[in-house]
């Protein structure tokens, strides 16, 4: 089968915690963004996932909106803590049981399930043992992955182990704009090690329990350009390139950590010099498991100015200043180009967009109508690039467009809306926006396109 031949799968993804409310329901346990909502000053509306688009209970009505809207697949996450209410032990019979109902009911609506296992929603009481902190975590996520694949395993056949490892460990552990709040640049280094060593442990667990599952991980990259010719700002891009990108890219395709990032992180301090205090034998072989795919998550591209520079060059390149609502730059062309990077320098198997999109906060008119003229522009420059890249020979299979509906957007809470579907949160009533309605047209005219390839 020629690339252009090989299906392309249409998706819509959401996120456990960021959509389904109940945080009480069926025996799950709190989850260490539980924890942090209820901090002061950690999320901007002060609200939390209590609540949410309650898809808990109205999953039935969310997926009749994807069988309208004509994907090939949906991806979602699993709670750990319906799973395993404290992280460890037996499996909570009940939260397998919500999920197990939804995948059934993709499987009616001949939606193929694409599922996630972390998605940052970590139980509280992991945490409590140092989280991903504690190397320990490898072995607690491992037999999760064990319940969840061997419960299952005999209907999905995607899974994707993680999403973003760079947002556990940094704003999860650097930052502190995430769950669980810390603030430690080493910290947030061995916090990376442990989530790619669980995701190359629990490979070979899912491949056994799945046979013929296609496992692979979910990166969010952001491609990098110098804003001068200087020098020091190809330096700089390096150097982020290699803090956001390679620090997760090199390793997952057995190149271990980027040496010029080790090398900045030791002049920082934030590094001792000697081995990487947390690998141990055999880690780098354990993340490098070979996978099927790879899931890339685009939003946006970084420009990148050395400031601390003396006499830096002039700048020559610059955001174009059309910026989402979360302010950042929509630059469909840099997707295009990072998909053809990525297929160069790492040959993964094939590659998933597993999310894009774009939050605009626009609302219902007078008329019920959901005018997001951005968000459509947004989607359809971006999924023509993909197609591009497809075209020009690069192995990206499939596109899952960020977010079904409006929902929890993290530390923003709900002032972020992402969705294809709109939410009213006072009534949980669900409105298709017009970038759903030109999704669903956009599939349904690329399945004609494709039959009729087919049949000449
Ligand atoms: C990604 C997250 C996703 C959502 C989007 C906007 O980093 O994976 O949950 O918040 O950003």
């Amino acid at each position: 089968m020629t690339r252009s031949n090989r299906p392309f799968l249409w998706g819509a993804a959401t996120s456990s915690y960021q959509i389904e409310g109940a945080i009480h329901a069926d025996g799950r346990g709190p989850s260490i963004w539980d924890t942090f909502c209820a901090q002061d000053g950690t999320i901007a509306d002060g609200t939390s996932g209590d609540g949410a688009c309650d898809h808990y209970h109205r999953w039935p009505e969310d997926l009749d909106l994807l069988q309208w809207m004509g994907v090939d697949a949906y991806r979602f996450s699993i709670a750990w803590p319906r799973i395993q209410p404290t992280g460890r032990g037996p499996a909570n019979e009940a939260g397998l049981d919500f999920y197990s109902k939804l995948v059934d009911g993709l499987l009616e609506r001949g939606i193929e399930p694409a599922v996630t296992l972390y998605h940052w929603d970590l139980p509280q009481a992991l945490e409590d043992e140092g989280g991903w902190r504690n190397r320990d975590i490898v072995d607690r996520f491992v037999e999760y992955a064990d319940i969840v694949s061997r419960r299952l395993g005999d209907r999905v056949g995607l899974w994707i182990t993680h999403n973003e490892p760079w947002c556990v460990a940094h704003l999860g552990h650097a930052t502190g704009e995430q769950a669980p709040g810390m603030k430690d640049v080493g910290t947030s280094l061995a916090v990376a090690h442990h989530v790619l060593l669980s995701h190359g442990a629990a490979v070979p667990v899912i491949r056994r329990n799945v046979p013929g599952a296609s496992v692979g991980i979910t990166v969010n990259l952001c491609p990098a350009f110098p804003a001068s010719p200087s020098v020091a700002d190809a330096r700089a891009t390096m150097l982020f390139d290699g803090f956001f990108n390679r620090w997760y890219l090199d390793p997952l395709y057995g190149r271990g950590y980027p040496d010029d990032k080790v090398a900045d992180y030791r002049a920082s301090g934030d590094l001792p010099d000697g081995p990487l205090p947390f690998v141990q034998d055999g880690d780098l072989e354990t993340i490098a498991a070979a996978t099927d795919f790879l899931g890339i998550n685009y939003y946006s591209r970084a420009i990148i100015r050395d400031e601390s520079a003396a006499d830096n060059e002039p700048v020559t390149l610059k955001s174009t200043g059309v910026v989402t609502d979360m302010g950042w730059e929509v630059h469909a062309d840099s997707l295009r180009l990072l998909l053809h990077r990525v297929a160069e320098d790492y040959s993964p198997a094939a590659i998933y967009i597993t999310e894009n999109g774009a939050a605009y906060p626009t609302e219902p008119d007078a008329d019920g109508r959901v005018r997001d003229v951005e968000r459509q522009a947004y989607l359809e420059s971006h999924v023509d690039a993909v197609h591009a890249a497809r075209s020009e020979g690069v192995p990206v299979d499939g596109y899952f467009a960020w977010s079904l509906l409006d929902n929890f957007e993290w530390a923003f809470g709900y002032e972020k809306r992402f969705g294809l579907i709109h939410v009213d949160y006072e009534t949980q009533k669900r409105t298709p926006k017009d970038s759903a309605h030109w999704y669903r047209e956009r599939i349904a005219d690329d399945r004609t396109l494709a039959r009729s390839t087919e049949a000449s």
